[in-house]
């Protein structure tokens, strides 16, 4: 439908069929040459590139003058081919130009004070372009993720129709939904002193909805979390939200790899499972980047007696040692490369990476004295792959530190020496451990929501109690891993009141804050409660992976920075004094 807009095409339409059609076509003026007695102007909008030539026209070539870079133009002229000569095959409509009869300037770009130019060459700092976040915009680059996410919204919204699944929308103006990070906060006007929580994600209000008897419910949902963000985290970002009644993990898994299968146009995408547990030895990580090898072994038995005090203290005090190798078809690493290791493991809290070589067999550099021949040969009967190369180690008193020093180590390689291949490789994992130890808190803490519920075998012991039974106890959860990224979480959800009551005690909740907080759900777990389950989906993370970018600012329209702010708007900003008036709220300055 192009009728009642000022253009009759797009501008990147048009072919040699078109020969001899009056068109009008506006768009922002991409390149302007001046040929002395040819003029040509590059016209832009999101659909591509066309060629304006004047050889026709009659009008004042004053307006030519007006038509700085970036300013919107409109032009009505014909289309005819261009001469064999002049073809461009890098462009769609390079077949053809306008001979533009009317031109008119629909809005000058002041072009002195252009802070850049968004197709120009010269790259433009990431905070200046966030900062003119619409003139990046402009860009193919930017156009054709929003382009892609819309798809990927549609394509969701289609597959989990046609599962049965109503879409629901539920408040962003609500109470605090816990999901491990601290809550976005808004003032009431009506009720002084009481605030609204943005919701950190709709986990209580979906399960609301499966009491309330919907059955099968999805959301593309907006989430606000105030925590420490990174290249994958926004402050503001959009789940696909699923929840569906008399449920089980297999169902959800079948679901998940349908809508994915249909999202990455992969036909009957199974997904591999692997327990957290296998995860964590193998991979030293519970969202492993299984695109390649590197993968991790467990020494520590082997290396209690061992002279080398760096590997033998951690394994004596309860600690873990881990291995991986590097083979020598792979790389092989000099010793100012082996040595800048520690600088990849020191913010996973690393001392340093053991290592010693192996060539046609003989050992050789790094710790080699202290690897027997029968060491060798137990690492070589768990090891996956053996041969000459690389053995590379890590050892620590904590077995979280061993694990993430070795996964960082791990993903380091595997980017750097490039061993990840093309295809997406996705993971299912499973057996999540029910609670965390928070270290800072000096408490449990749920490790994905306090509404997961227990596995059935250990039932018994988590409603018998105590810290020591609770850190035994397995949940019933899954994520759902791609790369590296964790693109999607969930669980079966606790549907019975005195578990979930266990559960915020296990938290270390009082009564009265448990009450405050979850009363209305607790008291809504007593009328009637089918057992449900569901997911939540990053949808931002899907459509990182798709583009293939390592940062989710890529992929939101108006994304924050690390600070979480808004450079273009300069968000946030103090409040007026009215509305601190109207909040009812005294503000200490800092
Ligand atoms: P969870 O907290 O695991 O689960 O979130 C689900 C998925 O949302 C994405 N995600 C984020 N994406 C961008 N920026 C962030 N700050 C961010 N935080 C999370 C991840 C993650 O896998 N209510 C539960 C789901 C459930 O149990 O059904 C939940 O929110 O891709």
């Amino acid at each position: 439908m192009s009728g009642g807009l000022l253009r009759s095409h797009t501008c990147g339409e048009l072919r040699s069929s078109d020969v001899g059609s009056e068109v009008t076509l506006c768009g922002w003026v991409n390149k302007y040459r001046d040929l002395g007695s040819l003029h040509f102007i590059d016209i832009r909008d999101r659909y591509g590139l066309t060629q304006l030539g004047f050889e026709n026209f009659k009008g004042d070539f004053a307006v030519l003058k007006q038509c700085s870079l970036e300013s919107v133009i409109l032009a009505k002229g014909i289309v005819q081919a261009r001469p064999s000569d002049a073809l461009n095959k890098k462009m769609d409509t390079g077949e053809v130009e306008i001979q533009v009869t009317h031109l008119e300037v629909l809005s000058r770009c002041d072009i002195d004070n252009l802070p850049f130019l968004p197709n120009g060459s010269v790259e433009s700092t990431e905070d200046l372009k966030l900062k003119y976040r619409y003139l990046d915009l402009r860009t193919k680059k930017l156009q054709d993720v929003l382009k892609l996410r819309s798809k990927v919204m549609h394509d969701t919204r289609n597959a989990l129709y046609d599962e049965g699944f109503t879409e629901v929308e539920t408040p962003i103006l609500y109470k605090s939904t816990p999901e491990g990070a601290r809550d976005y906060v808004v003032p009431s006007r009506v009720h002084p002193n009481h605030v609204y929580a943005l919701p950190q994600s709709p986990q209580t209000l979906k399960q609301l909805l499966m009491i309330g008897g919907t059955d099968k419910y999805f959301q593309l949902c907006r989430c606000f979390r105030d925590e420490d963000l990174r290249h994958d985290r926004q402050p503001e970002f959009t789940q696909i939200d699923i929840e569906v009644s008399f449920t089980t993990p297999e169902y959800i898994k079948a679901l998940v790899e349908k809508t994915l299968g249909s999202l990455f146009e992969i036909n009957d995408l199974k997904i591999p499972a692997m327990s957290f547990q296998e995860a964590m030895a193998r991979y030293g990580s519970d969202k492993p980047d299984v695109r390649f090898g590197l993968e991790h072994i467990i020494l520590t038995d082997l290396f209690i007696d061992s002279e080398f005090a760096v590997l033998s203290k951690p394994a004596k005090e309860g600690g873990m040692v881990k291995a991986f190798f590097v083979p020598e078809e792979v790389k092989t690493f000099s010793r100012k490369e082996t040595d800048a290791f520690v600088e990849v493991v020191k913010p996973h809290g690393g001392k340093g990476v053991a290592f010693f070589k192996v060539k046609d067999g003989e050992r050789s550099a790094g710790i080699s004295k202290f690897i027997t021949d029968d060491i060798m040969k137990s690492i070589e009967e768990k090891a996956v792959e053996k041969g000459d190369g690389t053995w590379l180690f890590f050892a620590d008193t904590d077995e979280d530190t061993v694990h993430s020093c070795a996964d960082a180590l791990r993903k380091y390689l595997g980017h750097s020496l490039e061993l990840l291949g093309d295809e997406n490789k996705f993971l299912w994992i499973y057996d999540f451990p029910l609670f965390e130890y928070s270290k800072k808190e000096g408490r449990l803490a749920a490790r994905h929501h306090p509404f997961t519920m227990p596995k059935e075998e250990h039932l018994e012991m988590y409603l018998e109690g105590g810290v020591e039974n609770w850190k035994k106890c397995l949940a019933n959860a899954y994520d759902v891993v791609c790369n590296g990224y964790e693109l999607g979480g969930g669980s079966i959800r606790i549907h019975r009141n005195d578990i979930q009551t266990t559960m915020f005690k296990a938290l270390e909740m009082t009564e009265e804050d448990t009450q405050k907080q979850f009363g209305f759900f607790l008291e809504a777990l007593k009328y009637g409660v089918p057992p449900h389950g569901g997911l939540a989906f990053g949808l931002d993370r899907i459509i990182m992976i798709m583009c293939k970018t390592e940062s989710i600012r890529d992929v939101i329209a108006f994304p924050k920075t690390n600070s979480a702010s808004d450079l273009m708007s300069s968000t946030p900003s103090m409040p007026a004094q009215a509305q601190l008036d109207e909040l009812h709220m005294n503000w200490q300055k800092k």
